[in-house]
């Protein structure tokens, strides 16, 4: 018999996105994943930064040496210019993932209800499952998490522990949360004494629009704010930050005591020297990519109102890697249309994965396109694809 933990036999099973017994056939055009386009990481900078480090005798001697807990300085201060708020509360992590299990084991008791957005990004409810599996689901409008639906239910007598939500460029639901309503959220968990978490990973990635800004967030000590370089240059640093209220921060320092010490020197070393090389290189970064996202998700939309009109509910994006088009003929069945689709050479995620309330399924006549990272030749072709699996299309 193994004897694993009964937290160990609790995370057995993570549901969301595609299942693991699904393979694409070869040569499928893959609309899966929601990562930078590999042309628009910094490459040449990368290999500049990492030479440099390992030439610099004192900074290759600290960068495989043990570091604060709480990350590098100057990384710290760089981050905290950036989020305008004291460096005191900033905490480097091993990436948004990290922060999101950081933020629910330091807050959120055994077995209590967290709110979530529904859809949701199912990552969080695999980081939640450390502490608990009870969720209440908030719808998420075209303006963001229903606020007024969890003032509703907090006053109906409901007791939450926190409230998850990603207020920019929603994965999957491409929303933004309002002005007004990022006011009204901090509000109302300060009213009822919860915290929110909130997950930022794309907010750089604006290319249309109004930015509407943390500041709601930074003022409240109610909030913890989640974010990561893993949209901006790449997944595998496994860097990213927490934005805390000062009084917790040395309980998430004493939690990593216990985990992972602090995250890794030698990334941090490569990662700062990149952002401070000098005030403008990062937004560079930024401007570049977003401006091939943008190009990217007007190709997608453009062929899905040419080779498909009327098939689909759209929103064009403000940014983000994400369109979340919604069916428009009811009789059409998402997982049918799915697996006509991957046999014709494209795949996405269906939005029946990101269903917070498994009993509701709201989102289940959505489709999730992630377009940062295909070309816009490939974009074309996948929509035709798509196009001839639906019905009284070609093959
Ligand atoms: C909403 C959201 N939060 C967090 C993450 C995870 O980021 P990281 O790769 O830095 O762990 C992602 C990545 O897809 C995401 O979409």
């Amino acid at each position: 018999m193994t004897a694993l933990s009964s937290l160990s036999r609790g995370l057995a099973a993570p549901r969301g996105f595609v299942d693991a017994s699904f393979h694409p056939p070869p040569g499928a055009i893959r609309l899966l994943a929601g990562i930078p386009a590999p042309e628009a990481l910094p490459a040449e900078a990368i290999a500049e930064a990492s030479a440099e480090l390992w030439r610099d005798h004192d900074a290759a001697a600290a960068a495989v040496q043990y570091s604060p807990a709480q990350g590098f300085t100057g990384l710290r201060e760089w981050i905290a210019r950036r989020e305008d708020v004291d460096p005191r509360r900033i905490v480097v992590t091993n990436g948004g993932m990290h922060g999101l299990t950081l933020a629910v084991l330091t807050v959120v008791e055994r077995g209590a209800t967290v709110a979530v957005d529904d859809p949701v990004f199912p990552g969080f409810l695999w980081a939640l499952d450390v502490a608990t599996t009870r969720i209440l689901p908030v719808p998420v409008l075209a303006d963001g998490f229903d606020v007024q639906h969890l003032a509703g239910r907090l006053a109906a007598g409901a007791r939450i522990a926190a409230a998850y939500t990603v207020p920019d460029f929603h994965n999957p639901a491409q929303a933004s949360l309002s002005a007004e309503k990022r006011h009204g959220l901090v509000e109302l968990a300060e009213r009822h004494g919860f915290y929110v978490i909130v997950d930022n990973p794309y907010r750089e990635l604006r290319f249309a629009g109004q930015e509407l800004g943390v500041a709601a967030f930074n003022e409240s000590d109610r909030v913890i704010h989640v974010n990561t370089f893993t949209k901006t240059l790449g997944p595998g640093w496994r860097v990213g930050w927490l934005v805390l209220p000062e009084h917790l921060v040395e309980p998430v320092i004493r939690l990593r005591g216990r985990l992972d010490v602090h995250t890794s020197s030698v990334t941090q070393a490569i990662v700062e020297r990149l952002v401070t090389r000098d005030d403008h290189w990062y937004d560079g970064v930024v401007r570049s990519a977003t401006r091939l996202y943008r190009e990217r998700a007007g190709v997608l939309v453009d062929a899905l109102h040419e080779q498909l009109p009327g098939a689909f509910e759209i929103r064009a994006p403000e940014g983000g890697l994400f369109l979340w088009p919604r069916l428009t003929d009811d009789s059409i069945d998402p997982g049918a249309l799915f697996r006509r689709a991957a046999a014709n050479g494209v795949v996405y995620q269906q939005g029946e994965f990101f269903a917070a309330d498994p009993e509701q399924l709201s989102s289940a006549r959505h489709l999730r396109f992630a377009y940062s990272d295909r070309t816009p030749d490939e974009l074309n072709e996948a929509v035709r694809r798509l196009a001839a699996a639906f019905p009284g299309g070609s093959r």
